[in-house]
């Protein structure tokens, strides 16, 4: 074999050393200059990669990866934008709450201190019994309990969860609230037990001579 024949054997090789110099040719492809496409390491579309959330390659996936793709800094990525848009819409919120609690506040010393309100004769509620009665407005349910000691206590009936009416157990020492099977204590009207978190508000009693006077409402946080 003569050096001719192996020199254009080698060129032949070496697909960088020929480049054909007509346009539209395989070896052209996207160039401008000379060079051929494949001196260049074609790099994957961004949009096109998918990052695990285990951050193993796709080949170490299980086989359902593929139709379930997830690609994890592209799922935890968060825009200027959204990130914007979630501080205005958190402050708004927090605004609002506090107005609507300045609001309450305001609507609270306006109506002033309830007037004070018989509402039982002490023998109508014998030790274990219970009473309902509207305390201070008309549509403020409240019951009165007489536990099994004598002890007479009042409380809004409006449990502080989600406001449904609550029922007290004398005998387990317990006031329930059947919606969320909220419990509170019968004495202290704290929570025990269930989703509220708050305790129930307290009606002030005071007996005079053979009856039960209402002289106030509280309403407690803790
Ligand atoms: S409303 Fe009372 S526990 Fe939910």
């Amino acid at each position: 074999m003569n050096d001719d024949v192996q020199r254009e054997r080698a060129e032949a090789d070496d697909s960088r050393a020929r480049v054909d110099p007509r346009i539209d040719t395989p070896g052209r492809e996207g160039l401008t200059g000379t060079a051929p496409a494949n001196v260049y390491r074609r790099l994957p579309d961004a949009e096109q990669i998918t990052i695990p959330p285990d951050w193993r390659s796709m080949e170490a996936q299980p086989p359902w990866r593929g139709d379930f793709p997830i690609d994890w800094p592209q799922d935890q990525y968060v825009e200027r934008r959204d990130f914007v848009k979630f501080m205005v819409l958190t402050s708004l919120a927090l605004t609002v709450g506090q107005f609507w609690i300045a609001a309450q506040n305001w609507w609270r010393r306006r109506r002033g201190v309830p007037a004070i309100r018989r509402i039982a004769a002490l023998d109508q509620i014998p030790a274990g019994g219970l009473l309902t009665f509207t305390y201070p407005g008309p549509l403020d349910d409240c019951v009165l309990v007489r536990a099994l000691d004598g002890t007479l206590v009042a409380y809004s009936q409006k449990c502080t969860h989600l406001s449904c009416a609550v029922r007290p157990q004398v005998e387990s020492g317990m006031i329930h609230c059947p919606c969320h099977e909220g419990y509170f204590d019968l004495r202290s009207g704290r929570p025990v037990a269930g989703p509220p978190r708050r305790p129930l508000d307290v009606v002030r009693l005071e007996v005079r001579g053979r009856d039960v006077y209402a002289i106030g409402i509280e309403a407690r946080t803790v």
